[in-house]
Order: C-alpha cells, then sequence, then structure tokens
C-alpha cells in the first residue's frame, strides 16, 4: 500500500527508497514514514469535507505522532492540529503551526499549559469539566482575554473497540455527561462566564473504528442536544467536533471503510438532523490520528538471536521491541510483517517475533509466516506510523529510533535516533555518593 512495493532485488522500497539502503544509512530499528501517504490520507479528509458543501477542519491528532517535521506536514496539508499537553503544544509551536489552527485537548491541563496556550492565543480550548471550564475562564481573565471553547461532551455511545480506548460511554473520566444533565449545565454555566466563548460542543466515541454507526449515533445526540439548548436557551452552536477514532487496517482481520465513507456518514447526518430542526448548519471538525500516520508507518529491525523449540515453537528476535511499540503489550494489537531483505521468497516457516526487553511479554507477533529466517535479516513491521514513536519508552535504558520521512527516492531525517548521552543526560549523581576524587 502507499508507495511500498517490492523492487527486483526482493527488497522491500518505500517512498522510492530501498530500505536496505535505509537500514545501512541509519541503522535499525528505524521508524520509516512514507510521507506521500500522510499527505494523500490527509487529502481524503479534506477532499471528503470540500465534497460535503460543510465548513469544516480537519485537525491532525498529534497525540498519534508528534514531532515538528509532522506539525509542518500537517500544516502544509491544511490541517489544523489537536494537542494534549504542552509538550505537544511546545512542538507545535516550535514548528511555527498557526497558532489559530491549535485546539488544546485533555481532561488535566495544568494551569501553567493553560496560560502556555493562553499565551500563545490558541484558536480554541476544548474544555472537558467543570473544574477546567471555571479555571480556563479566571486565567483568561488575569490576562485579559477572551477564548474561544468546545465543551466536550460524553454522548453515551460506546465505540466496538478495546475497553481501554473507548471513551463515549458514561463511565468515562472524559467530558460532561449528556445523560445525566451535566452537558446542560455546563453550557448554563459556560454562557454565564465573560471570558470563554462557547463555540460549540466536542464528542470522541472512542479509537480504531470500523463502522460508521457510532458516528451517525453521536451526531445523533449531539444534534439533539444541540435543538435543545437553542430552544431552552437560545444558543446556537457554530461548531460540532465529532473527534476522531476512525480505523486503519493492521492486518486482514482489519476492515476499516474509505475515509470518504467515515466523512460522508457524519456529514450526511450533520445536514439531515440540522437541517430538519430548522438550524443553521454548524461547521464540523474532526480529530483523526490514527488514520493520518497509522498506515504510513514502517519499523525496520534487524533478526539477532533465535531459539527453536521442537514442537513448541520458534522465537526470532529483533533489536526492538516493546520500547518502539508497547501496543502489543498495551492492547494485543496485532501487526503484520515481511523479510524486508528477501521479500520475494516463499513463506517457509512460522516464527514469532520477540522484543530485546527483559519480560516475556515483550512480543510483537506470534505466528507469522515468513521466508527461512537469517541472522541478520531485515524485518519490516507495518502500519506502526500511530501510537509507535509517540509511546516509545527508554525502558531497559534502550535509546529510541530514529524517524525518517521519505518520499520520491528522497530520505530525511526527521527524528534523530537517541544518543547514550541522551540516556544519562538528565541524571545526576548526589554528592554523597559520588566516589571521592
Ligand atoms: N480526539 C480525541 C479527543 C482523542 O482522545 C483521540 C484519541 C483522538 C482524537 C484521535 O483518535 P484516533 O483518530 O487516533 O483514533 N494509544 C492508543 C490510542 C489512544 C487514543 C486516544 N485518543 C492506541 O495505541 O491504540
Amino acid at each position: 500500500h502507499g508507495t511500498s512495493k517490492i523492487n527486483d532485488k526482493g527488497h522491500l522500497e518505500i517512498g522510492g527508497k530501498d530500505v536496505t539502503e535505509l537500514a545501512a544509512e541509519f541503522g535499525t530499528p528505524l521508524y520509516i514514514v512514507d510521507e506521500t501517504l500522510v499527505r494523500q490520507r490527509a487529502r481524503e479528509y479534506v477532499e471528503a469535507f470540500k465534497a460535503s458543501g460543510l465548513k469544516f477542519q480537519v485537525a491532525y491528532a498529534s497525540k498519534a505522532f508528534c514531532v515538528m517535521a509532522m506539525c509542518a506536514l500537517a500544516e502544509e496539508e491544511n490541517m489544523s492540529l489537536d494537542v494534549v499537553s504542552d509538550g505537544e503544544l511546545h512542538t507545535a509551536l516550535k514548528a511555527g503551526f498557526p497558532v489559530e489552527r491549535i485546539h488544546f485537548h485533555g481532561n488535566n491541563k495544568t494551569p501553567d499549559e493553560i496560560n502556555m496556550a493562553l499565551d500563545a492565543n490558541i484558536g480554541c480550548f476544548v474544555v472537558d469539566n467543570f473544574v477546567e471550564l471555571h479555571l480556563l475562564n479566571a486565567l483568561a481573565a488575569d490576562k485579559g482575554k477572551k477564548v474561544k471553547i468546545l465543551l466536550r461532551i460524553t454522548p453515551g455511545v460506546e465505540a466496538h473497540t478495546h475497553d481501554y480506548i473507548s471513551t463515549g460511554q458514561q463511565d468515562s473520566k472524559f467530558g460532561f455527561d449528556l445523560g445525566n444533565g451535566s452537558a446542560y449545565r455546563a453550557i448554563v454555566e459556560g454562557l454565564k462566564l465573560d471570558n470563554v466563548e462557547i463555540l460549540g460542543v466536542h464528542s470522541h466515541i472512542g479509537s480504531q473504528i470500523f463502522e460508521v454507526e457510532g458516528f451517525r449515533m453521536a451526531v445523533d445526540k449531539v444534534a439533539g442536544f444541540a435543538v435543545q439548548i437553542k430552544e431552552e436557551l437560545g444558543y446556537t452552536f457554530q461548531v460540532i467536533n465529532l473527534g476522531g477514532g476512525f480505523g486503519i487496517r493492521y492486518t486482514n482481520e482489519d476492515k476499516p471503510l474509505p475515509v470518504a465513507e467515515y466523512v460522508k456518514a457524519i456529514t450526511d447526518a450533520i445536514i439531515t438532523n440540522f437541517t430538519n430542526a430548522g438550524y443553521s448548519l454548524p461547521e464540523i471538525w474532526v480529530e483523526p490520528g490514527r488514520s493520518i500516520v497509522g498506515d504510513a508507518g514502517t519499523t525496520l529491525y534487524t533478526v539477532g538471536t533465535s531459539k527453536d523449540i521442537p514442537g513448541v515453537r520458534k522465537y526470532i528476535a529483533v533489536d526492538g521491541g516493546m520500547t518502539d511499540n508497547p501496543r502489543p503489550a498495551l492492547y494485543e494489537s496485532k501487526y503484520d510483517a515481511i523479510l524486508a531483505n528477501r521479500a520475494n521468497e516463499p513463506l517457509e516457516e512460522t516464527v514469532s517475533v520477540a522484543g530485546k526487553c527483559c519480560e516475556s511479554g515483550d512480543m510483537l507477533i506470534w505466528d507469522l509466516e515468513l521466508p527461512k529466517v537469517e541472522k541478520d535479516d531485515l524485518l519490516a513491521v507495518f502500519c506502526t506510523g500511530a501510537y509507535n514513536y509517540a509511546m516509545a519508552s527508554n525502558y531497559n535504558r534502550i535509546r529510541r529510533p530514529a524517524v525518517v520521512f521519505v518520499k520520491d527516492g528522497q530520505a530525511d531525517l526527521v527524528v534523530k535516533r537517541e544518543s547514550f548521552q541522551d540516556i544519562v543526560g538528565n541524571d545526576v549523581i548526589p554528592a554523597r555518593l559520588q566516589k571521592a576524587a
């Protein structure tokens, strides 16, 4: 998919670059991002929204993969940017991302984070709860500012996805609950505050969702709420944000729809609901993360040791693992992979791919079909663009890999491989523990 193909040497090629050459130049493990595919995904969203005729913003949920080059790419592709921490905000600001297109999320923004965002004049705060609503108003007042906000509501729609990443159901740490009247009270209270302007509401029902039904249900609930607020409080929402969560294909078991179909389901539902209610059509915002960068990422590893337990299993170990991709250990996520240096050879054995961390749970893929694997082969694991680098750790003091963008036969380093200095750079040995000179 994307610009990936097998070249006549039998090597995997991405963005016109032979990955064996990338391995030689940048080392492994290496995150490779197919820039053309990221741009294509972004354009699929933008084009689908244009086709709806509605006003819109497609905000890239930077939590999926937040580095300065990615912010620059999102800007070029006319996306807005969703940030959830001071670190993501700092990254966006450093990359020169247009501040009016930055949206700040999170269920526990600290006063420092809010002040930083106020000083930067970001476009919108997505307010999660009552404490934050009043804190934001007070901090904005201190600076003599009035800021645009969306109120995040929990519509009570439970997305069909992994428990830990479902956030639309009532029992969730996020948002104002629609069912018990909190969302209504939040609007009432928010409208009384002088330093916030309510643009509308936000709803995010989960992640890695395949069916359009959950999004349609969320639109129904949000539209019903908008109509109620208009009728009872005389206030009209200008913006409805439907969050992210559009699924991607990690393995053949996953059956996502084309981006355009999710967008069409949402925009059709918005148009129907609001038109029927005689409500002027709101602007629609979405926040895809995974579906922008997920399938554009490939992680390249070098195979090291192996262990064959006859009649039981053969393990092969790679030079990374749960430190660069914690998703299999955290969510039992499935991935697909090939031998990138012998991609045209027949599949001959079933192996399970282990990482190099000191725990048995550090397994990337169980029961993968590969050609006969040898030491120093290159293993390419697909669909690692989202929530991999972003969730990478230094467990076992393993250095985070480099990230390269590839496009049209060119490879550009966008994140350097961590150094030993990065590993010990923040360590301090107190004087009483230092060896006498
Ligand atoms: N908007 C909000 C408010 C969110 O909470 C999220 C994801 C998104 C947008 C983007 O969702 P996406 O389009 O990427 O599905 N670490 C987990 C995923 C956590 C998603 C959290 N929120 C994983 O690796 O699967």
